[in-house]
């Protein structure tokens, strides 16, 4: 290889390099393993989207996550115990596409109306717990995945704060057409610790958390500057 074409390259590389990084966050929607993946309605994965998850060592059920998640859960379950005496447990965390069809498809029998499931249910395909992120909290003999979460200890304690573990309420009163589920205040979605704690303090939805931070970092790019957050 001659000198100026050698040069080239390596001019090329550290430029792909110095954008790689703000890219990621210009465009986190490439990268499904990615901690700030956005899944709903208009972006969906397929069903051979399968995520490495290991079972999180709390009280409930289906407790699988990804490991990152799990490891969150664990120290979220114990956090709140130590800080409310209440005891968290998990109702839902990873489900397949298939175990997403099977509840859409029950939503949509009990309600009568799939524009009734689509307010509570994600599509098979659409669901942050297929991403193995999410997981539906509820407290200990307390009647779960209903609205009387949000007023039970742990619930309370969850929405204030779940982000010092890396978690974020997804569906939040108010935010309903923007993310276009009715409010859970059981559904927690892991981004990792310092996701949380901006995305909390911002108080904005995902989507809209997002736009913002892919504005900034576009701008940023165009311009040359650094922008501080
Ligand atoms: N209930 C949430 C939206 C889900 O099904 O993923
Ligand atoms: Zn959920």
């Amino acid at each position: 290889m001659s000198t100026l074409i050698q040069s080239l390259s390596a001019l090329a590389a550290a430029g792909a390099l110095m954008f790689s990084a703000p890219l990621d966050a210009a465009a986190p929607q490439h990268d499904v393993d990615g901690e700030l993946f956005l899944i709903n309605r208009q972006w969906r994965v397929s069903e051979y989207y399968v995520p490495q998850v290991r079972v999180a060592k709390v009280s409930g059920q289906v407790r699988n996550m990804r490991p990152d998640a799990a490891a969150a859960l664990e120290e979220m379950f114990a956090a709140c115990k130590a800080e409310t005496g209440a005891s968290m447990v998990s109702v839902s965390g990873y489900r397949s596409w298939g175990k997403q069809n099977l509840l859409y498809s029950r939503k949509v029998k009990r309600t009568g109306s799939k524009e009734k499931a689509d307010e509570y249910v994600a599509r098979p395909g659409a669901s942050e717990h297929q991403l193995g992120l999410a997981m539906d909290l509820g407290q200990k003999s307390k009647s779960n995945l209903t609205a009387s979460f949000g007023r039970t200890k742990a619930g309370r304690w969850a929405a204030e704060n779940s982000w010092r573990f890396g978690f974020i309420l997804r569906y939040q009163e108010g935010w309903e057409d923007v993310t276009g589920y009715e409010f859970e205040p059981w559904h927690v979605r892991y981004v990792g610790r310092e996701n949380a704690e901006k995305i909390y303090q911002a108080d904005l939805p995902l989507e809209t958390y997002l736009q913002k931070i892919r504005g900034e970092t576009l701008l940023s790019i165009v311009t040359g500057e650094i922008i501080e957050d």
